[in-house]
């Protein structure tokens, strides 16, 4: 009716033209064609209205024979052999380009495990601060120079088998390479005292001192080395350290293995006072970023006083203990000649512990042993000590 096709008139619906032109079914037509682009703007919008039509946008590419195009294909060599100079064959070669911004191939080389990354940051501490690292190639010692010399009682609980492992081939090391004036002078202070101390007063025996175990602990190398220190004609101020592994007889688990490294320093001069080992306690621990130091007394049987070290660990927010120390005793600097007013100072701890922070490990027998992944020392970044890594 709207455009006046028909009409109705009395309830009857007439016919009013004879032709109908369907503008908007002659649109669409054209559209089904294909013909879109014949239709006027104003039309086009219309049928979106309506919903008839979509319009969208299609993007064609061509591609077609380039001017170096051939059906011949030439291969590129990608290397030059000895061979093609000889018989000059390189001559009619092609040759691909070097890409200079190519990656190279990873040498296929080891990779240090953690603890020797750890161990080189803290050998470079002690190499910064003057030390000298003490030949600690000695796993196998005796227990002279393990306990014995450290003024530690032969009946001492540390020396039973529960908590050392005894070597039993040989079981017994050679007498002769104990200096014989000094042994002597370690038993009469062991049993009888002297250089103003009781001693321990008991019946000490050669046979408990020579027993060969695997070291306890790398003290045993600082004792040697001060012995040797007393035995130079002229005392010399020496700073010495080592980092090595010592052996305890331990029931594993993810916190404990019966062997362990032990980083360890030690300074001999004359006059030294705790003051002294404080100071050269808290440069040391400076320099891997902890700056946060408190010391607690304790007992070690070669040290006197005694203090374990305590670090606040920011990201534990506690105090956690980084080591041990003390001033070793009279008792055992004394009876290898030492001149009387060298006091020497000395703390040690242990390297797995701040490797399993330093790499987040949890379970040192993972870090260490059979169970060790491969893997994980051919990923694990370089070691570098910085603040809180502790
Ligand atoms: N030898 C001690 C230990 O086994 C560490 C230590 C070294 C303590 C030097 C005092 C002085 O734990």
């Amino acid at each position: 009716m709207q455009e006046k096709w028909i009409e109705i008139n009395n309830q009857k619906v007439y016919r009013k033209i004879d032709r109908i032109d369907d503008k908007i079914q002659s649109m669409l037509k054209k559209v089904q064609t294909g013909n879109i682009n014949d239709l006027s703007d104003d039309q086009k919008t219309e049928c979106k209205k309506r919903k008839l039509i979509n319009e969208g946008k299609m993007t064609v590419y061509k591609v077609s024979k380039g001017e170096m195009f051939t059906l011949d294909i030439e291969r590129l060599e990608t290397e030059l052999t000895p061979e093609m100079i000889a018989n000059g064959s390189w001559r009619e070669k092609k040759f691909k380009s070097y890409d200079m911004d190519a990656l190279g191939i990873p040498p296929d080389a080891g990779h240090l495990h953690p603890l020797l990354k750890v161990r080189t940051e803290y050998r470079q501490i002690f190499l910064e601060m003057g030390f000298t690292e003490m030949p600690t190639n000695n796993f196998i010692e005796s227990s002279f120079w393990n306990f014995d010399a450290l003024f530690q009682p032969q009946q001492h609980p540390a020396r039973d088998a529960h908590d050392t492992f005894f070597i039993s081939e040989p079981c017994d090391a050679d007498i002769d390479m104990i200096p014989k004036e000094y042994l002597q002078r370690v038993k009469k202070v062991h049993s009888q005292g002297g250089y103003g101390s009781q001693g321990h007063k008991y019946d000490w025996k050669i046979e408990e001192s020579t027993k060969n175990i695997l070291r306890t602990h790398t003290t045993a190398v600082s004792a040697r080395m001060l012995y040797e220190l007393a035995q130079q004609k002229e005392f010399k101020p020496v700073k010495y350290f080592s980092i090595d592994r010592v052996f305890r007889n331990e029931t594993t688990d993810s916190t404990h293995l019966a062997e362990f490294h032990q980083i360890e320093g030690l300074v001999a001069d004359r006059g030294l006072t705790l003051g002294n080992l404080m100071g050269v306690i808290n440069e040391f621990f400076k320099k891997l970023g902890l700056t946060k130091l408190r010391f607690k007394p304790t007992y070690n049987p070669y040290t006197e006083p005694s203090m374990e070290i305590f670090s606040f660990h920011d990201g534990l927010k506690k105090w956690v203990e980084v080591g041990n120390s003390g001033v070793f005793r009279p008792e055992m600097l004394l009876p290898m000649g030492l001149p009387e007013d060298v006091s020497v100072i000395a703390w040690g701890l242990s390297l797995e512990r701040p490797t399993m922070i330093k790499y987040k490990i949890q379970d040192i027998r993972t870090l260490i042993g059979p169970r060790v992944d491969l893997q994980m020392v051919y990923n694990n970044p370089l070691c570098r000590v910085e603040k809180a890594a502790i």
